[in-house]
């Protein structure tokens, strides 16, 4: 049978099915169509409560971080390309914080978000459609709703836009006040009621909290639309697989974050190739005892005539979750849109989980996670 296949950019028809990304087809001749659309199906779309994102979203950590991405305002321009690039090509799902950016620049990944929206040269439909998802820290000093409030009013005047697409509590309180929890999630309340946010997400919970959270949320008559939690072949643990399962049950979107390890799930790092700071540190003590994993991701990108990160992030789409990468260059963007169109087989799967177990090394997990 003919059969037309996605590549990350062209539709090829050939005679033979090669794995399951292909469709059924007509024809018997080989022949290529240029990709006119965006690199995935548009069935491949994801609802995410009352919005519809692309399969993978863009995670702008490193927009204002000097400390631990050597963030300088010259990157300025490359991040508006990395930006107009994503959008142009389908990506709809931007990930920040009102935490990013240190020091001076604190807030200073949300201005530059708001900044590449306004100055979008595309379609204004296609603006229109992006879904900005922003967290808000429950610091010491948000004691009340009205204060969490007040945080997503800076946040929507930072990035100069009315409404906010998922208003997300960045991490639990429980593990260390949890008096304080109950005044956040009554905040995310007022700025749903209020019209702020569309949607109300939440970040760093475990198992336990997020089913109290959704619990308490619905009893207020606010939907919980998304989890964001470390996951990826580094952080798959007993933790993930619970929380993937309460937000299957509970219809919860569950979105990956640092799905490539940081940029160690890459490849390109090594002991004698490390980043500098703090990155440097960390990946001297996790990288030796990575290799079964990244000869296993290594074999699978050659197989395919796809890359590592293309791969590590194909996975988390895989396992059902919505991966946020982050990507400083235009090339790595490019490359990070190579993740989508096509699926890893159920064995390559079985066999990169199989690879990470007989990993020794696992990512350490956020501080701010709860059970
Ligand atoms: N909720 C939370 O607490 C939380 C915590 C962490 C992250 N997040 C979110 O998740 C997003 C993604 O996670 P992350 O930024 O921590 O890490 P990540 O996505 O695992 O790794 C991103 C880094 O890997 C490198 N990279 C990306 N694509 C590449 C490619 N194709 N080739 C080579 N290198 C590539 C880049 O850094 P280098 O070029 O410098 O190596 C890039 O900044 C964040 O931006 C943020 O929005 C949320």
């Amino acid at each position: 049978m003919a059969l037309l296949t996605a590549t990350s950019n062209k539709y090829i028809i050939s005679s033979r099915a090669t794995n399951e990304n292909t469709l059924p087809f007509s024809s018997l001749t080989q022949i290529k169509i240029p990709r006119l659309g965006p690199p995935f199906w548009p069935w491949e779309k994801v609802k995410m409560g009352p919005l519809t994102v692309s399969p993978m979203g863009f995670g702008t950590w490193a927009w204002g971080n000097q400390l631990l991405w050597g963030y300088q305002e010259a990157m300025d321009d490359d991040l508006q390309a990395t930006f107009n690039l994503a959008v142009e090509n389908g990506i709809n799902l931007f990930d920040t914080a009102d935490s990013y950016g240190t020091g001076r620049l604190n807030g200073q990944s949300e201005k530059l978000l708001g900044k590449f929206l306004q100055e979008f040269k595309g379609q204004s439909r296609v603006r229109d459609d992006i879904v900005i998802a922003t967290k808000f820290a429950p610091y010491p000093w948000r004691l009340t709703s009205g204060q969490f409030v007040k945080a997503c009013k800076a946040s929507l005047d930072r990035m100069e836009i009315e409404q906010i697409g998922i208003g997300q509590l960045h991490w639990s309180t429980a593990n260390y006040a949890p008096l304080q929890e109950i005044a956040l999630w009554d905040g995310l309340v007022a700025m749903y009621e209020k019209g702020l946010v569309r949607a109300v997400g939440v970040s760093n919970y475990g198992p336990k909290q997020l089913v109290k959270i959704h619990k308490y949320l619905n009893s207020r008559g606010v939907p919980l639309c998304s989890a964001q939690v470390q996951f990826s072949l580094l952080s798959i643990g007993r933790d993930q697989m619970e929380i993937k399962e309460i937000c299957d049950s509970l219809d919860i979107r569950l979105i990956s974050y640092s799905p490539l390890g940081l940029g160690m799930l890459t490849g390109k790092y090594t002991l004698s190739n490390l980043p500098n700071g703090l990155r440097g540190l960390l990946f001297r003590q996790i990288l030796p005892g990575l290799e079964p994993l990244l000869r296993s991701l290594r074999e699978i990108a050659k197989r395919r005539g796809k890359t590592i990160p293309q791969v590590a992030i194909n996975w988390c789409i895989c396992k059902g979750t919505v991966p946020i990468p982050g990507g400083k260059t235009v090339k790595q963007v490019k490359e990070n849109l190579g993740a989508l169109g096509w699926r890893l087989s159920s064995d390559e799967l079985l066999q990169l989980e199989h690879a990470a177990q007989e990993s020794p090394s696992k990512m350490i997990q956020n501080v701010f996670q709860t059970p």
